[in-house]
């Protein structure tokens, strides 16, 4: 059975500020950060229309919020994607910080 989801590898690429999501080497998708202080900001995910659908941006969020909490920072959910995650996976609650006008103020400067 073809489950990419079970083969596919989770890489934080600091240089670009994202997580990368690899099938067989070749890259399926990213969820794009910021870090303002311990607060790791999660503005954009996307999986390529060749891999949709396949559970690949579950399997990629999930490693990259289990990678915020062993470096000890903060999740902000400003990607639907990552907010509609969260709401499903309550085991990351005690990590998340509200977004805040604050902090999109802060994301807009930073995204130019
Ligand atoms: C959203 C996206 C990342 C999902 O990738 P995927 O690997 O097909 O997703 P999965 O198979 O892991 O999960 C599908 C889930 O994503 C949800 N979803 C799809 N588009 C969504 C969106 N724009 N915002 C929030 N959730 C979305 C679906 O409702 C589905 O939820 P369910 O499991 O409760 O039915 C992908 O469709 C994509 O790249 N879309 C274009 C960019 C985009 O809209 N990104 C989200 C906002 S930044």
């Amino acid at each position: 059975m073809n489950q990419p989801s079970a083969s596919a590898v989770v890489e934080r690429v600091d240089a670009r500020n994202r997580y990368e999501i690899l099938v067989e080497g070749e890259r399926a998708g990213l969820t794009a950060y910021r870090d303002r202080g311990e607060q790791r900001v999660f503005f954009h995910t996307e999986i390529d229309d060749a891999f949709a659908g396949q559970g690949l941006a579950s399997r990629l969020v999930e490693e990259a919020l289990t990678d915020v909490r062993e470096s000890g920072k903060r999740i902000v959910p400003v990607c639907p994607y990552v907010a509609k995650f969260l709401t499903r996976h309550e085991e990351f609650a005690d990590l998340v910080d509200p977004v805040t006008p604050d902090v999109l103020r802060w994301l807009e400067t930073r995204l130019g």
